[in-house]
């Protein structure tokens, strides 16, 4: 594999635990650490601040920055970096003076030092001693129902120190872009509040409120961005302050700041640490309760599995159709927040089967942003609509050429993301209302962007990139070919079995569809050329893969990873080294279609010269992994996924978390280990317990039941809280499920 594991936090069942202070790995804890509820997100910095490395990131989902003097490309369709997600107000800006000395965290200086997160509350905890003087405490927590309103509680507890102390808190509107200024312009401010403008006129008001267990003299200080209050104590007893915060977001900017102050004090007299602590508590009751994963006889594994859910509910519940899940959620600027074709291919599986609504919300986010696809498609002098790479917003906003003119799979991503919900749901009103005018539009664009070859025999793309980031503009991906092909096809099916419902009628009239597009598009397909060679088995990536220069992966230094940091880019280009799963990726996609014996060929064949340079690639073989037999491989790929960020595997957890990896982990142990397929007409599961592992159970949602799977070496006990409506297939017998409990021998 190459890529081993860097482990320094303590093992526990729900929570995340920092016992003495990392300092290699500070920023790695920023990340781990933090905390969102979809609306916004917090990373796990130092209230009190940090004297070296650090991100203070704050963001909120949907304010973003649209810089105003891009440098626009003399040649057309290079896309420029058009908008990022901005990093906001830090509300949890603290400085501690001990008499007149400010304090400056100093691990040489500190002792005890601990930091935990709570995974069943959503609150960290992190707290130390100062010498002998004091010790000091901070929790934090964000309010995962009321999303607004997130909480600090500063503890200071005299131990030889008894004196004079000084706490400055305040709003901080200078955090930095990218170790940059930042843009945020401060236009109101009074007592605990301020109010600041993106340079697009996106609006963020901070509001706060304090409770002190003691009293004390406060002065407030406005110094330009950087409002400060000043609260002065004589440290004769524990300390407690509480700050509750209230954010409010405006992405037009039009709020007024009377409408400001009234709306965070309707929020800020309801709120309180306590209130938010016991929502969070049955937040987390009900979600694990009907969503947790657990794993019986592999602790490591159980935390890595738990902290991924966890997170993956931080990052998005589908509480609105502007949001999507950026590659790093809300917990880091690497990726400028963007969404990208993970959004449909690892988060779409995971809600459709535990939250359809949110799946169903992903793919309204598409619908909502077609407009913009369908501009990118004319820039590149297409047709139809051509789904961004990077996204915040549905422009595309990756600078690198090479993905934003030449990778499809987001297109073709959206369409398989259709096809895949409404196979699964039965929502044909989605199809017909939504779903069939986007299936017109990629389909179009696939049908402009391919060409035939001289002789007129081969139809396909020619200087593209498919999954596979390592390979550019090579000819004929099997991947974009195939799933080109698919979404014509998709597309087509769907006209032709409901061309006579009114809704598909309009859309044909609107689009102007007509029957010879769909013949030329048909011949398309018939022509598609897929590299395969039947005696091998083995599909060829790209025509011209097998004769590559060969590079043995494991003679590279985990010291070189990330690679895209240590390695000329262009290097990276000229041999067979894979970044991540291409031909498996449409194996996984369509896993019915190919006979074991193939998925062997092919694996055998592809997965030791992949590099796993993205963090989506380890499930993926994980789950061929285990469907193949090599059980003690699946295991190791299953940790890999799980624990990537924890343990970090490739080295850039720092950067923020691997959002849609953490989803791409829920794949792994429910399509890997429980055997779950729905690329079919019927949905199966063929589970089976890893061998060091006493049982697991996972649950997912399916026609309006619950399902809880119980998996150990014998047998499989499926619980229902109602009769299931549609059959499910287990191993390979057919079951028409009851609300209750069903024992299946394993092997029968
Ligand atoms: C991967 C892409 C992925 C992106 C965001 C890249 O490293 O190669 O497939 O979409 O990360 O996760």
């Amino acid at each position: 594999m190459g890529k081993i594991a860097q482990r320094y936090l303590d093992v526990d069942p729900w929570k995340i635990i920092e016992t003495g202070f990392h300092e290699k790995q500070a920023v790695v804890s920023e990340s781990l650490f933090s905390l969102s509820n979809e609306y916004m997100g917090v990373r796990g910095f130092f209230d009190e601040g940090y004297p070296k490395e650090s991100l203070i990131g704050t963001y909120f989902n949907g304010i973003y920055e649209i810089p105003k003097n891009i440098q626009r490309s003399h040649y057309k369709g290079i896309s420029d970096k058009s908008h990022y997600m901005v990093n906001a107000a830090n509300a949890f800006y603290t400085r501690i003076f001990v008499g007149d000395e400010m304090f400056v965290f100093n691990p040489n200086n500190i002792s005890d030092y601990k930091r935990e997160l709570d995974l069943k509350t959503g609150e960290q905890t992190r707290s130390y001693q100062v010498k002998d003087l004091f010790k000091i405490t901070f929790k934090r927590i964000l309010n995962m129902t009321t999303y607004q309103v997130s909480h600090q509680n500063i503890k200071i507890e005299p131990i030889h120190y008894q004196g004079q102390m000084s706490i400055q808190i305040g709003i901080d509107f200078r955090t930095k872009h990218w170790g940059k200024p930042g843009f945020w312009d401060v236009k109101a401010y009074g007592n605990g509040y301020a109010l600041g403008y993106t340079t697009t006129n996106q609006s963020l008001f901070s509001r706060y409120n304090l409770d002190v267990n003691t009293s004390y003299q406060s002065q407030i200080n406005f110094k330009g961005r950087l409002n400060i209050e000043t609260i002065n104590f004589n440290l004769n007893k524990p300390v407690i302050i509480q700050k509750t915060i209230v954010s409010l977001i405006d992405k037009k900017g039009e709020k007024s700041i009377d409408t400001y102050l009234e709306e965070s004090s309707k929020l800020l007299n309801h709120a309180s640490y306590e209130k938010t602590y016991q929502d969070n508590q049955l937040f987390y009751q009900n979600y694990f309760s009907e969503n947790d994963i657990l794993i019986e006889g592999d602790p490591e594994n159980q935390q890595g599995i738990r902290y991924c859910l966890f997170q993956l509910v931080n990052t998005y519940l589908g509480v609105s159709e502007e949001n999507n899940i950026g590659a790093k959620g809300l917990t880091g600027e690497a990726y400028s927040g963007h969404a990208f074709w993970d959004s449909e291919t690892y988060c779409v599986p995971v809600y459709l089967f535990t939250n359809p609504k949110a799946a169903k919300n992903l793919l309204m986010f598409r619908y909502n942003t077609l407009k913009q696809a369908k501009k990118r498609a004319q820039e590149l002098d297409c047709k139809g609509a051509c789904y961004p790479i990077a996204t915040l917003n549905g422009d595309e906003a990756c600078d690198l050429w090479q993905h934003a003119s030449l990778q499809f799979q987001p297109s073709s991503a959206v369409a398989y993301a259709i096809w895949h919900y409404v196979k699964n749901t039965k929502d044909i009103d989605f199809m017909l209302n939504y779903g069939f005018e986007m299936l017109v539009e990629i389909a179009r664009f696939f049908s402009s962007r391919g060409q035939y070859n001289q002789d007129q025999t081969k139809f396909g793309y020619y200087g593209v990139m498919g999954p596979d980031e390592f390979q550019m503009m090579v000819n004929h991906n099997a991947y974009t070919n195939l799933l080109a092909k698919e979404s014509m096809f998709w597309m087509i099916d769907v006209y032709e079995t409901y061309q006579n419902q009114p809704q598909i009628q309009k859309v044909v009239q609107n689009l102007g569809l007509t029957t010879s597009e769909i013949e030329v598009m048909k011949k398309q397909c018939e022509l598609m050329y897929i590299p395969y060679d039947e005696k091998t088995k083995i599909y060829e990536q790209h025509e011209g893969f097998h004769d590559l220069p060969h590079i043995d992966i494991h003679s590279i230094p985990v010291t070189d990873f990330p690679l895209y940091a240590h390695w000329s880019y262009d290097r990276i280009y000229r041999n067979d080294m894979i970044k991540q799963p291409d031909v498996l990726m449409f194996m996984f996609l369509f896993n019915q279609r190919f006979d074991i014996e193939t998925k062997k060929a092919n694996y055998d064949y592809y997965e030791p010269k992949t590099i796993h340079e993205s963090s989506l690639s380890p499930s993926i073989h994980s789950i061929f992994a285990s469907e193949l037999g090599y059980k003690k491989q699946a295991l190791e790929f299953f940790r890999f996924a799980t624990r990537m960020d924890l343990d970090d595997y490739n080295r850039n957890t720092k950067e923020g978390l691997h959002l849609t990896s953490i989803a791409a982990a829920w794949v792994n142990i429910v399509y890997g280990f429980g055997g779950l397929r729905s690329d079919g007409n019927i949905l199966k599961l063929a589970p089976y317990c890893p061998d060091t592992w006493k049982s697991y159970q996972f649950n997912f949602h399916y026609f309006d039941s619950n399902i809880r799977v119980y998996v150990n070496p014998k047998e499989i006990t499926l619980t229902l809280d109602q009769d299931l409506k549609e059959p499910l297939m287990i191993y390979d017998k057919a079951y028409h499920l009851k609300k209750g409990m069903t024992t299946i021998h394993v092997g029968n």
